[in-house]
């Protein structure tokens, strides 16, 4: 049976995109075989597409690292053909054919069911990206931030886990701050729950100081570089900033100073390998008390129209979350 899928090829020239078909015997051995309903575009599919080695080595490749649809068929006892499920990290969409097919086969040890009250659109306008958002609130939560911790700021905020996290720590009672590029989006950010907005200029300024006064309660960082640290310097006494990402760069100008002074926590945030029963915990959350309307922040995209966004998404120009609908 073929189905339609996004390929990435390797020639003299680079890399090209095109949209081809495909057989499901050309998948890989797997347990669970999914027909895709919905994906989503997230940074690390646009390096996926333009050949970054970091992210994946062997081509022709199907990229999409997430994906949402419905049980074809299933060797694994926990599923069973017609079941909802969703697969976001792992290996999918790195080396192994990703969301960007109409069809995945995937080891079982990768597949969440999908929790009542998502449905494969509304976990794919969540995606990687705010699943991490969520990833990382809760680990700053569970580091002791709260509501009264002071005000918590996030960094690329008009980008996928950016803007999901203004959302949802909003949603939750904090105060929140936002750090972006885009003097045309402060509305939308105030629209999603940001009471502040600053520029990248005044998030990165006085990089040189050792310290900055304390501001921040907790920090959503998906920016990296002089940024993260900048941030780190403007943690209250005590409190954490969770760091994901690094668009704005992967090296971190630091010294110990923030740690010994003023006892904070620079935490790691990985959506990838982490544990499937963890990611069904946050998963329950985003379906439950964590569920927020993102409607507002949804890109609609298709296999056909998805080679531009990839180009917007690495240019740093992607507003909220591209849906591919497959
Ligand atoms: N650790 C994990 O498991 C995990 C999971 C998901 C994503 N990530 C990482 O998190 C990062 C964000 O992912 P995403 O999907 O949200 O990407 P995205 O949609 O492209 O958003 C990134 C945002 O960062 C800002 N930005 C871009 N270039 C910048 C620069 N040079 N300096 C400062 N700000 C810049 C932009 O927002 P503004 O214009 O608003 O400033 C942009 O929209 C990426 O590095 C990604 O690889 C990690």
């Amino acid at each position: 049976m073929s189905f339609s899928a996004f390929w990435v090829e390797k020639n003299e020239d680079g890399f090209s995109r095109s949209v081809v078909e495909r057989e499901l015997d050309d998948l890989p051995d797997g347990d669970v075989t999914i027909e895709v309903q919905f994906s989503t575009l997230n940074y690390k599919d646009a390096l996926s597409a333009t050949g970054n080695p970091g992210v994946t080595r062997n081509f022709p490749h199907t990229p999409g690292i997430d994906a949402a649809g419905t049980v074809l068929d299933s060797r694994a006892d926990a599923f069973k053909a017609g079941d909802e499920v969703i697969v976001i990290g792992f290996d999918l969409g790195m080396n192994t054919p990703g969301g960007f097919g109409q069809r995945i086969r995937v080891p079982a040890d990768w597949v969440v069911k999908m929790p009542a009250g998502l449905t494969p659109h509304s976990a794919m306008l969540l995606g990687t990206a705010g699943f991490t958002a969520a990833e990382c609130i809760d680990k700053l939560e569970s580091s002791g931030m709260n509501p009264d911790s002071g005000p918590v700021l996030v960094t690329g905020a008009t980008g996928g886990v950016g803007s999901v996290a203004v959302r949802l720590l909003s949603h939750l009672g904090y105060e929140v701050a936002a750090v972006t590029g885009k003097a045309s989006q402060h509305e939308l950010l105030q629209s999603l729950g940001a009471s502040r907005i600053l520029s990248r200029e005044e998030a990165t300024a006085d990089a040189q100081r050792p310290l900055l006064a304390e501001q921040w309660g907790g920090v959503v960082d998906t920016v990296g570089g002089t940024m993260l640290f900048n941030a780190v310097k403007s943690l209250r006494y005590g409190c954490s900033l969770a760091a994901c990402g690094l668009v704005g760069g992967a090296e971190i100008p630091a010294t110990v100073l923030p740690f010994l002074l003023r006892n904070v926590n620079l935490l790691g945030v990985d959506s990838v390998q982490l544990p499937l029963a963890e990611k069904a915990r946050i998963w329950d959350k985003l379906a439950g008390p964590w569920q927020v309307d993102l409607a507002s922040l949804e890109q609609p995209l298709s296999l056909d129209n998805l080679s531009p966004a990839i180009d917007r998404i690495l240019a740093g120009e992607m507003v909220g979350r591209g849906v591919v609908a497959l």
